[in-house]
């Protein structure tokens, strides 16, 4: 009776141990096999980020949609691989992903859902000023990108952020000649005159 009580209480214990491990999913391990876990910077810049695309993907749908112009589609495409490029790099930490459930224009982070009505609004000028919220959004990822990249030595976060950061100045770029062939100029607002120039020409 004793035993079979044991045997029980054993397997019981074997059942919510693969619980927790099902539940928490996949962890990353060091090569002495412990769990790897980012710092509370890294996983709240991946956060940051994993929504920073999210938004950069619904406002160019929306003022694309506004305007009629397809560079905001084209580019939306691009931001929907980037914030899904985040969230695998957040699956693969477990950390908590804040853009899981959200739908478009919705965001955790209350500094970007802040961010999203400013550009909305902006946006909603005329179609050269919806093209300098592009050029703006651009430059602001770049500038939070490369805090992130100040903030981690994980190779595989790095790869991440160089691959974000090429693609935002693709984007910049993009944005940058409609606004001159529209016969407007932007200012860089969070990057340097310097970084936004080395963008421009297309150097990582
Ligand atoms: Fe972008």
């Amino acid at each position: 009776m004793g035993k079979k009580v044991g045997a029980n209480v054993t397997y019981a214990v074997i059942v919510v141990l693969l619980s927790i491990v099902l539940v928490l999913g996949p962890t990353v391990a060091d090569a002495t096999g412990s769990a790897v876990k980012l710092t509370v910077a890294e996983m709240a810049n991946l956060r940051f980020i994993r929504e920073e695309e999210k938004l950069a993907r619904d406002i160019y749908n929306v003022l694309g949609e506004m305007w009629g112009l397809k560079i905001f589609i084209k580019i939306a495409e691009s931001e929907q691989r980037h914030t899904d490029a985040v969230r695998l790099v957040i699956e693969k930490y477990g950390v908590s992903d804040p853009a899981k459930a959200t739908p478009p224009a919705v965001f955790v982070d209350k500094r970007l859902q802040e961010l999203y009505l400013v550009l909305l609004s902006e946006g909603k000028a005329s179609s050269l000023e919806a093209l300098k919220v592009g050029a703006l959004t651009e430059e602001k990822d770049i500038s939070d990108i490369n805090r992130a990249v100040g903030q981690t030595n994980r190779p595989d976060l790095l790869e991440l952020y160089a691959y974000l950061k090429d693609g935002s100045s693709v984007h910049l770029r993009g944005f940058m000649a409609q606004i001159r062939a529209a016969g407007g100029d932007y200012s860089p607002q969070f990057i340097s005159q310097e970084e936004f120039d080395v963008a421009m020409r297309g150097s990582k």
